[in-house]
């Protein structure tokens, strides 16, 4: 039955020139059908530089809104058109000029996970692969805002020693992994290495190895020694880790941190999108050229590990 379904996508790829973009959260199914699958950045960078006509996103509205933003010459897809992403919703653009106008001063960082909108009334766009790097990039005397996940800020905060003007926006996903999570995870493998993403709460994060984003992570596990490895994230990560390093054990730190909205996408609704080319993300001109610029630093800003 899957059988039969790729083949007809692979076809359908092939006479659209499409090329397949998911992110290390989607459906095993999917991450194995991709041409390329990584972390919001490594993603976006994918995205910029593909030469083909046809972008089909498995991932989240925002994932794809970025790809639309880099590349306006391109179709972008969204093969499930309510795909989207919570935390991104947590802030709008007039509650962002909003603060803005009660710190004139501030510099705007939006993490990726925001509207377009938002990014266009931002100065700078980060991942959480490159946060830490593009905070140090600006001038150390004035004031930064960092929207909308209040995790990922403050571990930005401790990472650059600055104190930045943060929004209440979480990860509904991450919130939920807990501290007894991770003491439970270590109690039964002790010698296991844990890496939490930086949306987790703080006491997570402080019981945790490693901070990474998820493309990080795969990294990290490529070149380590280590057999067992706690993953405090969504779950889909654990598929991508356990096919790149599979005499290592990946234990995910809580079964239910699945992100609803990644899994919305499956191979039918892959398929759908090829043949009826939907649904097709685009951002209005006006929107799209101010969101690039704060876009553009990101994609240029590589992380240090
Ligand atoms: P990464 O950029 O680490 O892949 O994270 C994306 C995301 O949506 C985290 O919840
Ligand atoms: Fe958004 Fe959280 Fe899902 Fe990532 S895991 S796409 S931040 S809701």
């Amino acid at each position: 039955m899957n059988n039969k379904l790729i083949e007809k996508i692979e076809q359908l790829k092939q006479d659209h020139n499409a090329v397949i973009l998911a992110h290390n959260y989607q459906p095993a199914e999917i991450q194995e059908l991709a041409d390329f699958t990584g972390d919001s950045l490594g993603l976006s960078i994918k995205a910029a530089e593909t030469d083909a006509k046809v972008i089909v996103f498995c991932g989240v509205q925002f994932m794809a809104e970025t790809a639309a933003i880099l590349s306006p010459e391109k179709t972008v897809l969204l093969p499930d058109k309510l795909a989207g992403c919570p935390l991104a919703d947590m802030i709008t653009a007039d509650q962002l000029r909003e603060l803005k106008q009660k710190h004139p001063d501030a510099l705007v960082v939006c993490y990726v996970n925001s509207s377009a909108q938002v990014k266009a009334e931002s100065d700078y766009c980060c991942t959480s692969a490159n946060a830490v790097e593009i905070v140090n990039s600006l001038p150390q005397d004035g004031p930064v805002i960092f929207v909308p996940d209040q995790h990922l800020g403050q571990f930005v905060i401790e990472g650059t020693a600055r104190d930045l003007i943060l929004w209440p926006g979480y990860c509904h996903v991450h919130v939920v992994i807990t501290e007894e999570d991770i003491n439970s995870a270590k109690a039964k493998y002790p010698d296991a290495i844990v890496m939490a993403h930086p949306e987790c709460t703080g006491p997570v994060k402080a019981l945790s190895d490693h901070l990474f984003s998820t493309g990080q992570m795969l990294r990290y596990a490529a070149k380590s020694e280590a057999k067992h490895f706690i993953i405090a994230t969504e779950i889909g990560i654990i598929h991508a880790l356990k096919k790149q390093n599979p005499k290592a054990e990946f234990i995910p730190a809580a079964e239910r941190a699945i992100c609803p909205n990644m899994k919305r996408i499956t191979l039918e609704k892959v398929l759908w999108s090829l043949q009826d080319l939907q649904y097709k993300v685009t951002v209005p001109q006006d929107v799209r050229i101010k969101a690039k610029k704060a876009i553009d630093m990101m994609v240029e800003v590589l992380p240090e590990k």
